[in-house]
């Protein structure tokens, strides 16, 4: 399977997902990275590992939608069968997300569907949660709001602040399942169908 993420920032699970790749974790390979901001870490990961790269900065268009002809025109440059949100900060318009739904993920630091949106992990501190965590889901026009595929939890001990749990979260659980949801994609095991994600459990 071909695979391509987007990502806006640092790109650690960029980095999570192209370390699987190369131990063979999946049946699928990264061929693309494409980032909104050309300065940004994700892209010389990418190009450390030999991968094509694509920079389209969103502050050089006039409109959401002129940005996103140009992104869809360089996704679909990749005939990608997957395509991967990895902390790509732009809200796509339902027109991108139509085009590909079913092959759209993306992953959240949040326990779905308890805090879309952001500062997620303050949020899990300041109602005295007991856990919290990080969700892969199928990317749908609903922002956040698309069926989960995968989550990981860990608890939120009492001297946290929402930087160390953002740490963990990001380290012990996100780069964790994020490479398991692309493994049963890449297995054909996954499927979106009438708004639920559906995983085949064959052994
Ligand atoms: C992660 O916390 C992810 O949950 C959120 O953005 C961050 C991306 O981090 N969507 P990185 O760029 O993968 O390190």
């Amino acid at each position: 399977k071909r695979i391509i993420v987007l990502a806006s920032g640092s790109g650690t699970n960029l980095q999570a997902i192209i370390d699987a790749d190369q131990r063979n974790a999946f049946a699928g390979n990264v061929v693309g990275v494409i980032s909104n901001v050309p300065t940004a870490r994700c892209l010389t990961r990418a190009e450390e590992h030999g991968i094509k790269s694509v920079a389209i900065d969103h502050t050089q268009f006039g409109s959401r939608e002129e940005f996103e002809a140009q992104l869809s025109e360089a996704v679909d440059a990749f005939a990608p069968d997957l395509i991967i949100l990895a902390g790509f900060m732009r809200i796509l318009t339902p027109v991108f997300v139509d085009k590909y739904l079913g092959k759209l993920i993306n992953i959240h630091p949040s326990l779905l569907p308890k805090y879309p949106g952001l500062n997620t992990h303050q949020r899990a501190i300041d109602a005295g949660d007991e856990f919290a965590g990080a969700t892969v889901h199928y990317v749908t026009a609903e922002l956040d709001g698309g069926p989960p595929i995968i989550q990981g939890k860990t608890p939120i001990d009492p001297d946290m602040t929402a930087k160390s749990l953002a740490e963990r979260i990001l380290f012990d659980v996100e780069h964790h399942i994020f490479p398991v949801a692309v493994s049963w994609f890449c297995d054909n095991r996954l499927r979106y169908e009438n708004g639920r994600a559906l995983l085949d459990n064959k052994v």
